[in-house]
């Protein structure tokens, strides 16, 4: 009786989470060569991971490497040769498939300044592919450590905020409350140069890595700091205020919460719902004394669907089992989120809190994964059933994401000023890969993926499903660009699918706009009745071409920004 209740409830609400119940495992498998601040997925079985310049054993071109590519299939690693220092800087992927990295720090030890810089990596098969890099044509308008970014609907990516230079919390000489386009854009008056946004101005203190999503109506919501708004970057409109975070919780870097958008689904007309978790109940700007390894991490989550009802309801709180800060939050293709990494007390960074442990600002890791089901009842949600402990702290500078797989890869941890073996929390280079239970199942598979899938149109994959399979349903995901908690672009897409009646193929159709997945790379994911996703195929949702370029824009911004100080050292670093 009380289970039929339940499910009717559970119906009623939003779609249910099928998905595989039982034992996870945790195998540390292979090394990243380079401490892993960042890390991205760049191709069905590689990942790129970015570090800042600091003295890794590993050498690349005569000089040592803060980059490199792993490659999940022939467990080979392969040192990649940015010139310029990506220390906290952020990533993502255009329209046609190149990944770009911008912003960073100014160099240290070898290397150009990374302030400005813009980097691309077109991903590639052969082992040959490598950062390009030329600040002397190519840069940000503006100097940027700690922004965030996001894929826009024309395919390009919008870079936000950051601070002009080394700050802990953001104030007003540092903070930088912009925004800017690559390829550069003439818009609003601003040609090619940067764009002020009044929520980075009221968010000033703990406001770095922003997060972002972008909506299925062509907005933004985007959270800094205690505040969030709905945002719309093609008329520079802040569409609404929504209300502060509940509770004095910060969400935002060096408290760093973490947020994904719910999955889209054309079932109920892509309502997006926002997903909040973590950050610290710390006031920001008090003396760095005020602070310690001890302070708790707030175990608060938030959701609102933003809709006017929705935002009209306002948050809903709801509390993981433990505090978390630093924390990485990842969408499953089942649309479940699991939560890993991070210290259940403390603040990001490092060498500012007067009672550090080693060099870490945070203590208390937060060595238990836990898995969400947003379709379960209020107060069912969370669980850390069958899901092993860890026994490697991934503390400030640890990122995680989604693979191909199905399985989620955790690096990093490297609360320390340069590499360091220093105990509690040395410079971590063991990777984890964390799988639920669905891993060993008899697993769809699938062909016939095109290279590029047109908004709106429908397309046919021949199928193998396992004895039993009734039906199917497909997951289009965005795997994101991970660093500080903030996983940028990160996206699940349900794709409406017909299963023809003899089990051997399937239709499906696109997105139907690039509101509700804008035009750059996508991982599909079948899967069956009972939540068993297959492996997933790259592909690239729209036409696979390059986002528009804006040459006059481009000079602009060259002509009105100071030319980069490409070799600038700043000893306090
Ligand atoms: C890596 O593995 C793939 C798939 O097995 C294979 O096709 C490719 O040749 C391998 N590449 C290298 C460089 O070993
Ligand atoms: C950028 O310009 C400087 C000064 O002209 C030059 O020395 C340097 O080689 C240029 N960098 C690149 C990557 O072309
Ligand atoms: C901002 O912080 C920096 C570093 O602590 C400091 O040098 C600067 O004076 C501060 N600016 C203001 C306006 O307080
Ligand atoms: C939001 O944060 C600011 C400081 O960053 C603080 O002054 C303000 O009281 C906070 N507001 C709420 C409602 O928590
Ligand atoms: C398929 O279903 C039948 C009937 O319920 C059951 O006997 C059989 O074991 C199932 N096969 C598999 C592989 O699950
Ligand atoms: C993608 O677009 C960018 C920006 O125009 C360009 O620099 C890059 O070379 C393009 N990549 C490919 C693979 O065409
Ligand atoms: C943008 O700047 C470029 C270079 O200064 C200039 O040629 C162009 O006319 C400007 N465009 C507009 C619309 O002002
Ligand atoms: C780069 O560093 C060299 C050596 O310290 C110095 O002579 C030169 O002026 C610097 N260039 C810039 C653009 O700062």
């Amino acid at each position: 009786m009380q289970k039929s209740l339940h499910l009717l409830l559970v119906a009623s609400t939003c779609q249910a989470a099928v998905f595989v119940p039982g034992t996870w495992t945790l195998d540390q498998q292979g090394l990243t060569g380079v401490s892993a601040i960042l890390m991205t997925v760049v191709s069905e079985n590689k990942v790129v991971v970015l570090d800042r310049v600091e003295h890794n054993a590993l050498q690349v071109d005569g000089h040592v490497a803060w980059a490199t590519e792993l490659d999940r299939i022939n467990t080979t690693l392969r040192p990649l040769d940015p010139t310029s220092n990506t220390w906290c800087s952020t990533g993502g992927f255009l329209s046609n498939g190149t990944m770009i990295s911008t912003g960073g720090n100014p160099v240290v030890i070898t290397g150009d300044n990374g302030l400005q810089a813009v980097r691309l990596f077109t991903p590639c098969d052969d082992n040959t592919c490598d950062f390009w890099e030329n600040q002397n044509t190519t840069r940000l308008t503006s100097k940027r450590w700690y922004p965030s970014s996001l894929r826009v609907q024309d395919g390009s990516i919008m870079i936000m905020g950051g601070s002009f230079d080394q700050a802990y919390f953001n104030n007003v000489t540092y903070n930088n409350p912009t925004y800017e386009f690559f390829p550069p854009k003439n818009i609003n008056g601003f040609n090619g140069t940067q764009i002020p946004i009044q929520l980075l101005i009221d968010s000033e203190g703990a406001n770095q890595f922003p997060n972002m999503h972008l909506l299925p109506d062509g907005n933004i919501f985007m959270a800094a700091n205690n505040r969030s708004i709905l945002f719309d970057w093609r008329t520079n409109t802040e569409i609404k205020r929504l209300p502060f975070i509940p509770n004095g919780v910060k969400i935002s870097s060096p408290f760093s919460g973490s947020a994904v958008l719910l999955p889209l689904n054309p079932e109920n007309n892509y309502q997006p719902e926002i997903f909040i978790c973590g950050g610290s109940d710390l006031p920001d700007f008090e003396p760095l004394s005020f602070y310690t390894i001890n302070d708790p991490a707030s175990n608060q989550c938030l959701r609102m669907t933003l809709t006017p009802e929705g935002i009209q309801k306002g948050w809903e709180v709801e509390h993981m089992p433990q505090g978390r800060t630093m924390l990485n939050m990842n969408l499953l293709p089942d649309g479940r989120v699991v939560i890993v990494n991070g210290a259940q007390s403390g603040i990001a960074a490092y060498d500012t809190v007067s009672d550090r442990v080693g060099e870490s600002n945070a203590a208390n890791p937060a060595f238990q994964a836990v898995v969400y089901n947003p379709s379960a009842p209020s107060g069912q949600r969370f669980s850390t059933d069958g899901i092993p402990v860890s026994t490697i702290a991934r503390m400030y500078h640890s990122v995680a994401t989604l693979t191909p797989f199905g399985d989620i890869m955790l690096a990093g941890s490297n609360p320390n000023a340069d590499v360091s073996i220093l105990p509690p929390f040395p410079t971590e280079y063991r990777v984890e890969f964390l799988a639920p239970p669905y891993i060993v199942e008899d697993r769809p598979t699938y062909n016939g993926l095109p290279q590029t899938i047109p908004y709106g149109s429908d397309f046919k994959l021949s199928v193998h499903l396992p004895p039993n399979t009734t039906s199917v349903s497909v997951s289009l995901m965005d795997l994101g660009f991970s660093t500080h908690g903030v996983t940028m672009d990160q996206r699940l897409v349900k794709l409406l699918v017909t299963l023809s009646t003899d089990h051997r193929s399937v239709v499906i159709s696109a997105p139907p706009n690039a509101n509700i997945y804008p035009p750059g790379p996508a991982y599909l994911f079948l899967l069956t009745d009972k939540g068993v996703p297959s492996i997933a195929k790259k592909t690239i949702i729209g036409t696979g071409e390059s986002p528009p370029v804006d040459w006059a824009a481009s000079a602009n911004l060259l002509l009105a920004t100071p030319a980069a100080v490409l070799n600038y050292s700043d000893p306090t670093l």
